[in-house]
Order: C-alpha cells, then sequence, then structure tokens
C-alpha cells in the first residue's frame, strides 16, 4: 500500500525475486500510470524493472483480500505544529486492511515500511487491525521493518542493505519475512517492534548529528582560517569516526532527515523528555543554510546586482527540491528584493512551480552573474570555470575555489 518512492522500490524488488505483487495506492492518476508501465518517481533502475515485470496496481483495496502479505508503505509527513508525525495517511490503511481482514480466511501479516515513531504499531496500528475481531498473532502476524534506502539509490539500497532489521510482533511472521529476504545478503537483526521503529529514528538522528557536528567545527575552523575539508579528512580515517557524513556544508535537507529528527523530539518531549542535543542539531542545521546570506552581505548590499544559484535539488541525482535548503535561501534572498537566475541539472521545473518569479538559466548564464551561490554538489560543477567570479559556497566544489573571491560557508 503507498507507491511512493519506498513502496515502487519494495515492490519493484519483491517482484524482481519472483514474487507476485500487487501495488495499491488512493491516487488514481499513478495507478493509470503504473498500469501504463510509467514510472512516476525518479530511482536509478526503477523504471527498467516495472517494465520487465508484472505488477498489477489498483486504487481498489479489497484486493488485499489475496494478499499473505501486505506492505504498509504510506506516508507520514511532518506536522507543522510540533514536527509531529501526521498518522493521516497510516490511519486510512489500517482502517482499509481491518475490513479487509473480516473477510480473510488463512493466516497474513502486516508489515509496517513506513517511518513512525517508537510505540505507533503496537498502540495505534494493531488495536485497528484487531477492530476486525480477528486476534493478532493468530489470525493476521504484525512486522514493523523498517526502510533506510537513500532516494534516488532505492532499488540498490533495497538489494544491498547495510543491514535488515525486522522488528516482530510473533516470530511467525518474522521467520516469512525472514524466508523472503533470504537472497539479500546482509544481516539481519530480529527484534520487537518498538526497537525496530527506534533503530529507524536513532540512525537518521546520528546521521544529522553529525552533519551538525562537523557544521560546527566548520564554523569554528573558519574563523581560526582552517580549512574544515582537510580537518575532516583527518578525522575520517579514523575508523571509529569515518568518512561519511563529514562534509561540512549548509546541512542537511531532503524529506526524510528532518522530518525524522524533528518526529523524535516530539516524541521524547510526548514521554517527558527534553532532547537537547537533538534539539540544537536542529537548531544549527536551520542557522547553517542562512550564513550563506550573511556572507554574501558581506560583499554586496542584497537588492544590487544579480545572484546566481547553481543547484536546487536538496541532494545531488534528483529533482526533488521538497525540503531542499535551496528553497529557504531562495525564499530569503527574494525577500530581501534579490534578482534571482538558477540552474540545474534535474530540478529546474520543480523549483520552479515554487519560485515562478527565478529566472532559469544555463550554468554558463549563472556564472554571468556578479555573485554566485553553490547550494548543490552535483558533479557537474567541478567542471565549470568559475575564474574571475565570486562565489560562496555551501558545497565544497573544489573547483571553485579558483574563483577571484571564493568563501565556503564554514571553511
Ligand atoms: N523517501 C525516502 O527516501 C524514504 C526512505 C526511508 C523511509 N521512508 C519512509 O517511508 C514512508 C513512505 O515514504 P515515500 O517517500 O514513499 O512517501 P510518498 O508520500 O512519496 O508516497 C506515499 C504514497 O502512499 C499513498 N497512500 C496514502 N494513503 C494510502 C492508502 N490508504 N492506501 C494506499 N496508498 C496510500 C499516497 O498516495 C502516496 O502515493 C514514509 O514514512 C517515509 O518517512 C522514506
Amino acid at each position: 500500500m503507498g507507491c511512493g518512492h519506498v513502496g515502487l522500490v519494495v515492490a519493484a524488488c519483491l517482484a524482481n525475486l519472483g514474487n507476485k505483487v500487487t501495488v495499491i495506492d488512493i491516487d488514481e492518476e499513478k495507478v493509470k500510470e503504473l498500469n501504463k508501465k510509467a514510472c512516476p518517481v525518479y530511482e536509478e533502475g526503477l523504471a527498467e524493472i516495472l517494465k520487465s515485470v508484472d505488477i498489477e496496481a489498483t486504487s481498489d483495496y479489497q484486493r488485499l483480500v489475496d494478499s499473505d502479505i501486505i506492505y504498509i508503505c504510506v506516508g507520514t509527513p511532518s506536522k507543522k505544529e510540533d514536527g509531529s508525525i501526521s498518522l493521516e495517511y497510516i490511519l486510512g490503511a489500517a482502517k482499509q486492511i481491518a475490513s479487509v481482514l473480516k473477510q480473510k480466511k488463512g493466516y497474513c501479516i502486516i508489515a509496517m515500511k513506513s517511518t513512525v515513531v517508537p510505540g505507533t504499531t503496537e498502540e495505534v496500528v494493531i488495536p485497528i487491525l484487531a477492530s476486525s475481531g480477528k486476534g493478532v498473532g493468530h489470525d493476521f502476524g504484525v512486522c514493523m521493518t523498517p526502510e533506510f534506502l537513500r532516494e534516488g539509490k532505492g532499488i540498490h539500497d533495497f538489494m544491498n542493505p547495510a543491514r535488515v532489521v525486522i522488528g516482530e510482533y510473533d516470530k511467525r511472521a518474522g521467520d516469512v519475512l525472514c524466508e523472503l529476504y533470504q537472497s539479500i545478503n546482509a544481516p539481519m537483526l530480529r527484534v520487537n517492534l518498538k526497537t525496530a521503529e527506534m533503530i529507524k529514528y536513532a540512525s537518521n538522528a546520528f546521521l544529522t548529528t553529525k552533519v551538525s557536528f562537523i557544521n560546527e567545527i566548520g564554523n569554528i575552523c573558519k574563523q581560526l582560517g582552517i580549512d574544515t575539508y582537510e580537518v575532516a579528512r583527518g578525522m575520517g580515517f579514523d575508523q571509529r569516526i569515518g568518512h561519511q557524513f563529514l562534509n561540512a556544508g549548509i546541512g542537511f535537507a531532503g524529506p526524510c532527515l528532518s522530518k525524522d529528527l524533528k518526529a523524535l523530539i516530539a516524541r521524547a518531549k510526548q514521554i517527558g523528555y527534553e532532547p537537547r542535543l537533538l534539539e540544537e542539531v536542529l537548531s544549527l542545521n536551520q542557522r547553517q543554510a542562512l550564513k550563506m546570506i550573511e556572507l554574501l552581505g558581506k560583499y554586496i548590499p542584497l537588492m544590487d546586482g544579480s545572484i546566481g544559484l547553481l543547484g536546487l535539488a536538496y541532494k545531488p541525482m534528483t529533482d526533488d527540491v521538497k525540503d531542499s535548503l535551496a528553497v529557504e535561501i531562495a525564499d530569503a534572498l527574494l525577500r530581501e528584493g534579490a534578482k534571482l537566475k538558477a540552474y540545474d541539472p534535474q530540478a529546474m521545473a520543480n523549483f520552479e512551480k515554487l519560485f515562478p518569479q527565478i529566472e532559469y538559466v544555463s550554468p554558463e548564464e549563472v556564472l554571468k552573474c556578479d555573485a554566485i551561490l553553490i547550494l548543490t554538489e552535483w558533479e557537474e560543477f567541478e567542471d565549470l570555470d568559475y575564474r574571475g567570479k565570486m562565489v560562496i559556497d555551501g558545497r565544497g566544489i573544489s573547483k571553485a575555489r579558483e574563483a577571484r573571491i571564493y568563501e565556503g560557508v564554514c571553511w
């Protein structure tokens, strides 16, 4: 259930492993597209698999009657008020499953893939499923198997995960999922439902902490005239630290990291715990992106001159601009009355929907602006000629150091 990045990747990979898969979505347009063998999201290799396997898409949840395993892959967006997750879609899916469970004959498994805060599967989902009159643990089993894929690399990450986590209510359900994943070569952890939910949040919270940590070190380094990238490189050789997620810059972004961090903070507060470290990780990230504008203001008053943005997607290899730091930066600049030109290899169409007043141009045109801000680390930005330009770099593009005036956000 749910044909977003996660649902479609899970469906395609399980079908590719030889299972019969049906995908269900309430979005009828998506269903139509899928049945025409079109792929509604960009994931490397996904379109090819969807063309080669036989997956039926439908909006009719009665089709769940035939399933032995039902994966819940619906969205869990952040609530604006307090950052907690909205369970709107989870509740909808659980109710639909409950109404079908009544008619089901044999044992089946409900596997939660959506990211939900610890306690949700047990305290919210199971009671709804049990309202069908069927018994959890004997008529139906429940698992929570969090997804760690990186958007854009979903197929690779699903098939080659660092670990598979199976949270299980009943052993029988856990045994079936283990069998389903047997051809995936990765350590398999079997834990209870709450622990599985927490492993996902703790993992993302750790990654965001690593990013905010190196940005904090970077902010200190910049004032001391030290290159943060050299410091991070020197740290990363220590195996206890590692090189990944030590790229200083404007911060973490995208649809998952901030959302999951906010949700964990909200859950901790709900149970009366003040998660000070996590709150500071988030707050530092919010301040970090706006440093680009402070730096720019040192050189040109924002109202004057043209400003070029290189990179709009929240990370390279995607056209996704949801929760991209470029949105925050462009918004702040436009409010100051700045004239903006922008380039991104994939994300210009999506960005234009949010900011039609920006001029979308070639990278060469962006380089003609009075000042250039680099906001996404696309590899192709290493091939541009920055000589004679003024560049504020938020992502550590080495070639940009040849610019006439060059400043890294924290190096
Ligand atoms: N995108 C990622 O990189 C990623 C990685 C790991 C985990 N996750 C988590 O996985 C979950 C799904 O993420 P996504 O990015 O695929 O979400 P998404 O919002 O792109 O897709 C969710 C889909 O579910 C559909 N849906 C909603 N209610 C439904 C229902 N009752 N029945 C059938 N379909 C329904 C929506 O129409 C939508 O197509 C979220 O909890 C997310 O936090 C996402």
